[in-house]
């Protein structure tokens, strides 16, 4: 049996067939370029989420909006800060633009700090809700009260805001130092295709669509993220988003019902604190459950970090665990 990948937090249900219906249409398309800067999918971004087309930027996958949304946010020496631990990518992307990156505490129950983060006295703020790898989700009264306290520009990545934690999408109307990092890799079940955008102030956006260049997300990628922002593939990705979070729900009774202590979690993921991360994901790998492992995790100490899928898989999954650390 080959073995199951719970480690990237992908949707582990795959494509949207709206998306794979798409993609074979394109292909007749694709002697030619794309649009230069992907008008179609930021006019249907922009539709969905009642913003001006000005206010979206893409990339290929959030990963790109990222180091792009780096390179433009701050000059070469300035600090990007970010509550620790988060996603892995942020500290490689910051340093690669010739950034400091500053990890800060998180407060209590993984809440924002914004003390913690003001004092570092950064260009940029990397936030993550719900976060990577904690599941955590931060309160929008707590991102507010940094808008208003923090003079630089912040980065929020809501790769994972489909499962759960509420968008601070609303707040990038008013604030015009906000940037908002979504992708398509995870709930909208697209992660091979790379494709992710950013919502921001336009003078942001703009700076960021000519620092990125042309060209960037490929003709089947972008006719299929259309496809799955409305019609039959927005209600595929509905579905599985339900399904994401009952199984969500399956994992934690399970993993509780075994006396396994986990994070709490809002995204497609749960974070379990281990003794020994390398051995328990390598005992879980045995029996064909491929897990992400996090050694020494700031408040945390070592942790494996499961996607969730399958109910099934979800019942395997912490059984295998409880013989893990048994
Ligand atoms: C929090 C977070 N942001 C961004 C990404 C990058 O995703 P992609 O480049 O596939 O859009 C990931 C991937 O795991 C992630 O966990």
């Amino acid at each position: 049996m080959s073995p199951v990948d719970l480690s990237a937090n992908t949707n582990a249900w795959g494509c949207p067939p709206a998306a794979r219906a798409a993609v074979s249409r394109s292909f007749a398309d694709s002697s030619g370029y794309p649009s230069r800067a992907a008008d179609d999918l930021r006019h249907a971004v922009a539709e969905r989420l009642g913003v001006t087309v000005s206010m979206v930027t893409t990339g290929c996958g959030s990963d790109d909006v990222l180091a792009t949304a780096f390179r433009v946010l701050a000059q070469p020496g300035e600090t990007l800060v970010a509550p620790f631990p988060t996603f892995a990518m942020v500290e490689p992307f910051a340093l690669s633009a010739g950034l400091r990156f500053a990890g800060c505490a998180f407060g209590a129950g993984f809440s924002l700090d914004v003390d913690a983060i003001t004092a570092k006295g950064a260009a940029v703020a990397y936030l993550c809700s719900p976060n990577n790898p904690t599941g955590t989700a931060l309160e929008e009264a707590a991102v507010r009260r940094l808008l208003e306290r923090f003079n630089g520009y912040t980065v929020l990545d809501e790769a994972y805001i489909d499962y759960g934690g509420r968008t601070s999408m609303s707040l990038v109307r008013e604030h015009e130092r906000l940037l908002v990092v979504r992708t398509f890799s995870k709930a909208f079940g697209l992660a091979g295709l790379r494709v992710g955008y950013a919502v921001g102030a336009p003078a942001v956006i703009s700076r960021m669509e000519a620092a990125r260049g042309p060209y960037k997300v490929g003709v089947a990628a972008e006719r299929a993220a259309v496809a799955v922002l409305g019609g039959d593939g927005r209600r595929w990705v509905d579905d599985h988003i339900l399904l994401a979070r009952a199984s969500r729900r399956l994992l934690q009774d399970e993993l509780g019902n075994r006396g396994i202590a986990f994070v709490p979690s809002h995204a497609n993921f749960v974070l379990v604190p281990v003794p020994d991360a390398a051995s328990t994901a390598s005992l879980l790998a045995g029996r064909g459950l491929t897990v992400r492992q996090f050694p020494d995790l700031p408040g945390l100490g070592d942790a494996v970090r499961i996607t969730v899928g399958p109910e099934a898989l979800m019942v395997a999954v912490a059984a295998a665990l409880e013989e893990a650390l048994a």
